[in-house]
């Protein structure tokens, strides 16, 4: 039998250097003394979620520049990652319906007062995505680096105001109030753009790329939306009614911000398209 190893050198750049896996596996550190089995769990979730908020804002940053460049196929297939990560996302978080009350009970307490404010990057891909409530900077005032990432991100159009940019180049008639709207401020939806994309979607002829591009934008939109409920509910079994460790009243402030959404008219236009709204 031959020996399939035969000809493997291994050379300097490996899997192990170059994905840089020891650092890597060196980075899950339990707080609990005795180690609690659960734990380990716990880091490792909320580890992968940071990778992949990294990977999507990495990715988002690409988007913005295609919709700028106005390079629409370019900007879909970008789209289409996005959602699959943040689709992951949502499965992920998922998981920790294996954890009981009584397991996370055995080291929460550990935890205070880390808690998923703290989360920069899910706060910077929300205002990339628009939605910018300067409440949550507080919850940096120690990060200099941080503040001052989410301020950038604060003051730069969101990934809609690029598409809408986008849209007005490609001679759709969208709004100067829009286009010249103070982008520090959270996006406010806009009617005048529900007729323009109502008029898309009733009649797309040669536009139809437009219409994909918006069922992209929902797809994300919509992913998100359910990585927010999969967390109420996790929230919800996991610790009930409780306070979160990071102050606030729990799955019921979860609550209140689960009807977000970063592209408002793409979903008020539904009221229009296929009925008898004519
Ligand atoms: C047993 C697991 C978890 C519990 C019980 C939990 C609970 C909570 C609670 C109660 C809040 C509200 C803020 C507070 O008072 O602390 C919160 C916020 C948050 N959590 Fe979790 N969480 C869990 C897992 C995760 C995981 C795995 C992630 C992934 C990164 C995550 C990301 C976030 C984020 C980004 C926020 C801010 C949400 C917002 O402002 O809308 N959480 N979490």
């Amino acid at each position: 039998m031959t020996d399939v190893y035969a000809n493997l050198e291994f050379k300097e750049l490996n899997y192990q250097s170059y994905l840089k896996i020891p650092q890597l596996l060196a980075l899950q550190q339990e707080v609990s003394d005795p180690i609690h089995h659960d734990e380990m769990f716990f880091i490792v979730i909320h580890q992968a979620s940071e990778l992949w908020f990294k990977n999507l804002l990495h990715e988002t940053e690409w988007l913005v520049e295609s919709f700028e460049e106005g390079l629409v196929s370019r900007s879909l297939k970008i789209l289409k990652r996005i959602t699959a990560i943040m689709e992951l996302l949502d499965h992920q978080i998922g998981l920790l319906a294996t954890l009981t009350p009584v397991e996370f009970a055995g080291f929460r307490d550990l935890l205070r007062p880390a808690s998923g404010f703290q989360s920069a990057q899910f706060r910077l891909m929300e205002y990339r995505f628009g939605i910018k409530e300067p409440f949550f900077l507080k919850f940096f005032e120690h990060d200099p680096a941080v503040v001052a990432r989410l301020t950038e991100a604060q003051e730069k159009p969101s990934v809609y105001d690029s598409f809408l940019r986008s849209m007005k180049k490609a001679g759709f008639p969208i709004p100067d109030t829009i286009l010249n709207r103070d982008v520090r401020q959270p996006y406010q939806a806009n009617p005048d753009l529900e007729l323009i994309y109502r008029d898309i979607y009733n009649a797309p002829g040669n536009d139809y790329h437009w219409v994909l591009m918006f069922e992209g934008l929902l797809d994300f939109d919509e992913k998100l939306a359910r990585w927010r409920q999969t967390h109420i509910l996790m929230v919800t079994r996991t610790i009930g009614a409780l306070g979160g460790t990071g102050g606030s009243s729990g799955a019921e402030f979860l609550k209140s911000r689960a009807g977000l959404r970063c592209f408002p008219e793409l979903w008020s236009v539904r009221n229009y398209l296929g009925g008898s709204h004519e």
